[in-house]
This record gives structure tokens, C-alpha cells and sequence, in this order.
């Protein structure tokens, strides 16, 4: 079965409630099993620390908690039919998604999240895979697992999603315009370039993660399906509008939040050459996590030509007060390190706006500094530079527009070019290796 759209289910809904509010018991029961609307979806990937070898596989169901649920996979399409995958595993985490008043009002059904890990995945291959709840199947989708190689690979970056399109602009709620259309955008990205990998997310995903914005932001996801239904996998990061119990409850990392909990940092290795490193900005940055940060960007860097490190907050914001506490204890906290360890580029999120500053070492401009590009643009209201700050003066630069990143990693540099919501390019430029001792 096909997973619907939102405008379908938002009509089910209605109707559904509308139906539902006349009945008895017994009648309201039989209107809830509607086997089209409790099937599996919002089929997504997620990546941790080792995509070569583990994926996470997550899905949502509607109304009914279940009791059996699974991913087949398989390296070849078995176009659907569960039995022939020559692989199964079930879900390692179900539970049902907590709802507040809020989402109750606001009529979003109850959900349940399901997440089911992959092992020893073999690198850089695709694997066509069914989920499973209660019988009902999902369609087939694939994805590719990350490289182990030094190849050339892109990934696609960017932050913030949460409001965007016509009036009430900030309800904070469908229908999300601006950010279905920069959906679409990614999706012709990914439909063009097939070497695209994944998805980084800079966070904010919603105005809240309650079920009533997490909600549409899956049902706005289902976009994103390439050709041939292939899934992108995410690799996620926690911003300041995700920090309700719903962001645990469906971004579910598999091992790495088996040893760590929910502190959502880590760091990702693409390929043999290129470490991604994800912070959390919304917890204490110093303490354990700059003693985490330290420790990986020591051994990281010997490891890879390429070292890149991704949060929600920004060091150098070019919209909101520069001497905010928040950015300053990132500045002060982590940015030494960035220098210390020569990290190739920063990715900042949380402005509403895009920017790319100079390269910036000891807090002034210098040639071997590091460059901080972001800070989202995902389909979120933008908002005006302060066109007067020092870091966004050329080669930097900052405007007000819907953006997506594409950043690709080869031997010589990391290019990166910023698009539109329309596709046209509004930055581009290349980072080189650093020259190491
Ligand atoms: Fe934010
Ligand atoms: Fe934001």
C-alpha cells in the first residue's frame, strides 16, 4: 500500500473524528481500523557512529500499540514480498508517543514509534527492505550504506524546519509551505546525484517535538523519497524547539544511545577519510562533552583528511546578540579546540538566515582559520543579518533565503554549494586539506 499524503490523512482525520464523536464504544472501534491509516509510516534511516556496518530503521503506526514488528532486508529488491528477504530483525524499541493537550486539541492521532537496528551491514550497498507491523507491510525501499573508502561522496546539510508558509505564519504548524518546497528541493538533489549520502540535520525540526509538529514534519518527510523509493538516511542533531520527550522517543540513535542515553553527540565516519563530528548545544557544553570533544577530535583528526563539526547554536551569529550567553559559551568552550585540532568546517544552525563567515582563528581573521557556514534555512521564516559584524565581511557574506548544502568530499577539497529553494546557487566555494606536519 502506498503511504499517503497529508492532505488524505488530514481529511481522514477529520472525518474519522467527526464519525467517531457520534458512535458508541464499540462502533468507534471498528472506525479505528482502517488498515490504510494504521500501516506503517514515516519510513526513515538514521545514522550514528559507524554507517559502513549499523543503519537504525524507524517507523510509525497509528492508533494500535501491535505486537509484531519488523524490518525484511535484503541486498536485491524482493519487491515487497516479506518471506523472500533473506534477512529479518525485529524492532528493538516500541513504545507509544506521548501526547499533550495541545496535540489533542489540535486532533493528531496517537502514534507509536518503532525502531529496529541493522548490524553488519556490508559498506556502500543498497539494501531493499519491507517494515512490518501487525502484518500490514510497508512498501519496498532501499537505501545505500555508508562507504568504507576513500571514493568521492556528497552529504546534504542543513537546519531548521519548523514554521514557514502562509498565515497564521506562526502558528507553528501546517501547512508548511516553505518547508514542503524545500523538501521537493532535496528530493531533486538527491534524484540528480546519486553519490549524495546523507542528510545532515542542524535541528529545530518543529516548533516543538510534541506529536503535533514532530507529526507533520514526518508526514512532510515522506517528500524526500528518491526514485525508486530510496530513503536517505539522517544523521541528527538536538536544537532549542527539540527538546520535549518526543525527540527521544523517535530519533532513536541504537547503540549509541545504549552506551551514552540521550546526550545526541557523537561522531560519524563517511568514508575512511572524513569524520563528522555532532554536538548538542542544548546541554552543558563543557564537562563531559568537551572532554568527549577533545578526545575525538584528537583521534579523529590523526585519522582523516577531512574533520567537520555540526550543532544547533552558533558560534559566530550573524542575527542574534553575539554576546548571548549561549553562543558565547560555545565560543569560548568548544572553538579552542576547533582551532587546536584544525577542524576543516564548522556548520551552524538556529540564525534563519544563510551565511558563510571568514575563516576566523583566535576570534580575528586569519587564512588558516575556520570557516562557519549555516544557519538554516529549511523552510523557516528568514530572518536580517547584522550586516555589520566582521566575520561576515568578503570573503564572508550573509542574506535572508530558504537553503540546502551540498557538500562534497574528495581528495583535493570539500566543495560546498548552497541552493535555493528554487535550485539556483546562492554560494559556492572550496575548503583545501590542511597542510599537517
Ligand atoms: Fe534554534
Ligand atoms: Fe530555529
Amino acid at each position: 500500500m502506498k503511504l499517503s499524503y497529508s492532505a488524505a490523512l488530514a481529511s481522514f482525520l477529520f472525518f474519522s473524528f467527526f464519525f467517531i464523536s457520534c458512535k458508541s464504544k464499540e462502533e468507534k472501534q471498528q472506525v479505528l481500523i482502517d488498515e490504510a491509516e494504521i500501516a506503517p509510516r514515516h519510513l526513515r534511516v538514521v545514522w550514528a557512529e559507524d554507517p559502513s556496518s549499523n543503519a537504525v530503521i524507524s517507523w510509525t503506526t497509528l492508533h494500535e500499540h501491535g505486537k509484531n514488528h519488523k524490518v525484511y532486508f535484503d541486498t536485491i529488491s524482493k519487491e515487497g514480498e516479506k518471506l523472500d528477504y533473506a534477512f529479518q530483525t525485529l524492532a528493538s524499541k516500541n513504545g507509544s508517543i506521548s501526547l499533550v493537550d495541545e496535540d489533542f486539541k489540535e486532533g493528531v492521532p496517537q502514534g507509536y514509534y518503532h525502531h529496529a537496528d541493522l548490524n553488519n551491514l556490508k559498506p556502500s550497498t543498497a539494501y531493499y527492505f519491507v517494515v512490518e507491523s501487525d502484518d500490514l507491510v510497508s512498501d519496498e525501499f532501499y537505501f545505500i550504506s555508508g562507504p568504507e573508502d576513500d571514493s568521492e561522496f556528497s552529504v546534504l546539510w542543513g537546519g531548521d524546519s519548523r514554521m514557514g508558509g502562509p498565515e497564521p505564519r506562526y502558528a507553528g504548524r501546517t501547512p508548511h509551505v516553505d518547508r514542503q518546497e524545500m523538501n521537493k528541493r532535496i528530493k531533486a538533489l538527491i534524484d540528480e546525484d546519486p553519490n549524495i549520502i546523507a542528510f545532515i540535520h542542524g535541528a529545530d525540526y518543529g516548533t516543538t517535538a510534541d506529536w503535533r509538529h514532530l507529526f507533520w514534519w514526518f508526514e512532510d518527510h515522506e517528500i524526500v523519497i528518491g526514485e525508486g523509493n530510496r530513503l536517505l538516511p539522517l544523521i541528527l542533531s538536538r536544537g532549542n524547539h527539540d527538546m520535549q520527550t518526543g525527540f527521544e522517543e523517535n530519533f532513536w540513535l541504537g547503540d549509541t544511545q545504549r552506551k551514552r542515553g540521550f546526550d545526541y553527540y557523537f561522531s560519524t565516519q563517511l568514508g575512511s577519510q572524513a569524520a563528522m563530528i555532532t554536538l548538542n548545544t542544548e546541554i552543558s557544553v563543557a564537562g563531559d562533552q568537551r572532554d568527549w570533544l577533545e578526545e575525538n577530535l584528537a583521534s579523529k583528526r590523526k585519522e582523516n583528511k577531512w574533520l567537520l563539526v555540526n550543532y544547533h547554536r552558533p558560534a559566530y551569529p550573524v542575527v542574534k546578540d553575539f554576546e548571548n550567553a549561549t553562543f558565547k559559551r560555545v565560543r569560548e568552550t568548544w572553538v579552542p579546540y576547533f582551532e587546536k585540532y584544525n577542524v576543516d568546517l564548522a556548520l551552524e544552525s538556529d540564525g534563519h538566515i544563510l551565511k558563510r563567515t571568514v575563516p576566523i582563528r583566535n576570534n580575528k581573521y586569519d587564512e588558516t582559520g575556520i570557516v562557519y557556514i549555516g544557519e538554516g534555512g529549511l523552510g523557516v521564516p528568514q530572518r536580517v543579518a547584522d550586516s555589520t559584524r566582521w566575520f561576515i565581511q568578503p570573503p564572508g557574506f550573509a542574506m535572508s533565503a530558504h537553503n540546502v548544502q551540498k557538500l562534497t568530499f574528495s581528495k583535493d577539497f570539500i566543495k560546498i554549494k548552497a541552493f535555493g529553494m528554487d535550485g539556483g546557487i546562492l554560494d559556492q566555494f572550496e575548503v583545501k586539506p590542511r597542510k599537517m606536519d
